[in-house]
């Protein structure tokens, strides 16, 4: 459970200005989709969240507490799954627990019952638990980035991040995968923010919507405001063509 500000966040690379003036707020355990063309600045945001990445101005406050580095209470779950291939499904959801355990406790395979009971539940969270013993190297893109959100979990987090969570796996992992993090997020009451670029997905999960452009925020609403001319200001014509005809096809027989 977290609680986010975001106060004027902006970020400047040289000439580009990544963010540019972001603000809005995120109560305890809301489901957050982050929506943009590429270069937009959600990845930027994503990294100012969890510390990775200094503002240029602007504060992130989570808690109360100003955020000025990596923290252990933010998790975050890439498009590439950064797992270690070689070790089964259960190793790497332990080392979600490293924050507290320490590297060298880790190396020696001293984790504490705690983080030992922390890494099943989590693997059962996303359904793979029969697979824990089995090396990821082995295992399909979509449960190798389940394993990653086992991970993530096992950090014990109250804000998950996630950065294009699917957008290399193919529309029926994706499914799954947005599926299991939606229902990890909500069993454990975490504030979430995942960034997407698939629309259909944004409409089937996203409660709330957040919308950049050019590192601006244009668009903050729930499902209902969601509407096709959203999803014009936030992306332009050409994704909107798709969808409208969608639409179309729905409402004709
Ligand atoms: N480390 C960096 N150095 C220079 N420019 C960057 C860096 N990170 C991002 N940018 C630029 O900031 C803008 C926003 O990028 P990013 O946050 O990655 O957008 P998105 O994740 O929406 O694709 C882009 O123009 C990108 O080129
Ligand atoms: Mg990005």
């Amino acid at each position: 459970m977290s609680t986010i500000e975001v106060n004027n966040l902006s970020k400047q690379y040289g000439d580009v200005q990544a963010l540019d003036d972001v603000s809005f707020t995120i109560d305890d355990g809301e489901f957050v989709v982050l929506l943009g063309e590429s270069g937009a600045g959600k990845s930027t945001l994503l990294r100012c969240l969890n510390g990775i990445t200094e503002p240029t101005s602007g504060s992130v406050i989570i808690d109360g507490e100003e955020v000025d580095g990596p923290r252990d209470d933010v998790a975050m779950i890439f498009q590439q799954h950064y797992i270690l291939e070689e070790m089964t499904a259960y190793s790497n959801a332990l080392t979600g627990s490293l924050g507290r355990t320490g590297f060298f406790q880790s190396l020696l395979g001293r984790y504490p019952e705690e983080d030992k009971h922390e890494a099943l539940r989590a693997l059962e969270t996303v359904g793979l638990l029969d697979e824990a013993n089995q090396r990821t190297s082995s295992m399909s893109g979509g449960q190798q980035q389940r394993v990653g959100i086992a991970r993530a979990l096992v950090q014990q987090p109250n804000l998950l991040l996630a950065d294009e969570p699917v957008a290399s796996l193919d529309p029926a992992s994706a499914e799954v995968v947005m599926r299991y993090i939606r229902e990890a997020a909500a069993a454990r009451n975490l504030s979430t923010i995942a960034s997407l670029h698939q629309v259909n997905i944004a409409r089937e999960f996203g409660e709330r919507f957040l919308g950049m452009k050019d590192g601006k925020l244009v668009f903050d609403g729930d499902r209902d405001e969601f509407t096709v001319d959203t999803i014009d200001e936030i992306y332009g014509d050409i994704e909107t063509d798709s969808i409208r005809e969608e639409q179309r096809m729905e409402v004709e027989p």
